[in-house]
């Protein structure tokens, strides 16, 4: 069942990449309820560590289940919940779509038959997951490089620190809402160290 699921994630990558490339020409703009957001993501959601991650090319459907994520308090943070309380209505896709039209660096995407073996921890739990503990390849949902597509958030080029919290966020179980939670299932697999060797890989691909 969740296999399945995944595969379909995984075959919708191409369309959804040829959309948002379409979409460029008519940039969205900022409604006034956004103006908040760019003091802690950065005026093209770029983020600014340590204020707030990038949002910045994630998809804009991802982007409004994160919303109402804190708003639901699936996920509890006590500075942005307050801040996504702030938008309602339609303010929350105008804004999400215009964070998901900035533009992120091109990343290359490599594909897992291009590695014949993995001497680094992360990049092989990224490509390859670890079986003896059914640890899914990290790529399987996020694609290859991290680059991400509609509900799979790209991890490539996020904040270190970030992609840390959000691991460690599912272990403690303060972050939720992820469907039939597979990444508090991944999550809780990792140690400490993986989580780092993890954080630091994904952030350096850009
Ligand atoms: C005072 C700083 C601050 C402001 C202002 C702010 N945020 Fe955030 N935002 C954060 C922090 C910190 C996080 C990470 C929270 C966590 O660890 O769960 C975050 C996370 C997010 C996420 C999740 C990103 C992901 O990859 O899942 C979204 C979406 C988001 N913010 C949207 C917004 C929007 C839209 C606004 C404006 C209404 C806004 N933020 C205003 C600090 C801020
Ligand atoms: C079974 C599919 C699946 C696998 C495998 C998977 N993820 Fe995820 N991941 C997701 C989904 C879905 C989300 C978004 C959850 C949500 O909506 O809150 C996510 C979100 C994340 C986030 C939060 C990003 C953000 O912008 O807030 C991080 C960090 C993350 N995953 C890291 C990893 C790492 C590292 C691995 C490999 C060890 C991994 N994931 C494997 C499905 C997966």
């Amino acid at each position: 069942m969740k296999i399945v699921r995944f595969i379909i994630g995984v075959a919708f990558f191409g369309a959804y990449i040829n959309t948002t490339q379409a979409q460029s020409d008519t940039a969205p703009s900022l409604p006034p309820s956004g103006q908040l957001c760019i003091s802690c993501h950065g005026a093209q959601g770029q983020g600014m560590e340590p204020l707030g991650p990038r949002l910045a090319g994630l998809s804009t459907e991802y982007l409004v289940k994160q919303i109402s994520d804190f708003q639901a308090g699936h996920r509890l943070n006590a500075t942005m919940q307050p801040m996504a309380m702030v938008l309602q209505g339609e303010s929350v896709s105008q804004v999400a779509a215009y964070f998901s039209a900035q533009t992120v660096p091109v990343v290359t995407a490599e594909l897992r038959g291009q590695h014949v073996t993995f001497t680094d921890t992360a990049a092989r739990l990224a490509y390859q997951g670890d079986w003896a503990r059914e640890l899914p390849a990290c790529v399987t949902c996020h694609g290859p490089s991290g680059l991400g597509g509609g509900l799979f958030p790209r991890l490539a080029g996020q904040q270190a620190s970030y992609i840390k919290t959000q691991l460690q966020a599912w272990q403690a179980g303060t972050r939720k809402g992820d469907v039939d939670g597979m990444m508090a299932s991944v999550a809780n697999k990792l140690t400490i160290a993986e989580i780092d060797a993890l954080a630091n890989y994904f952030a350096n691909l850009k």
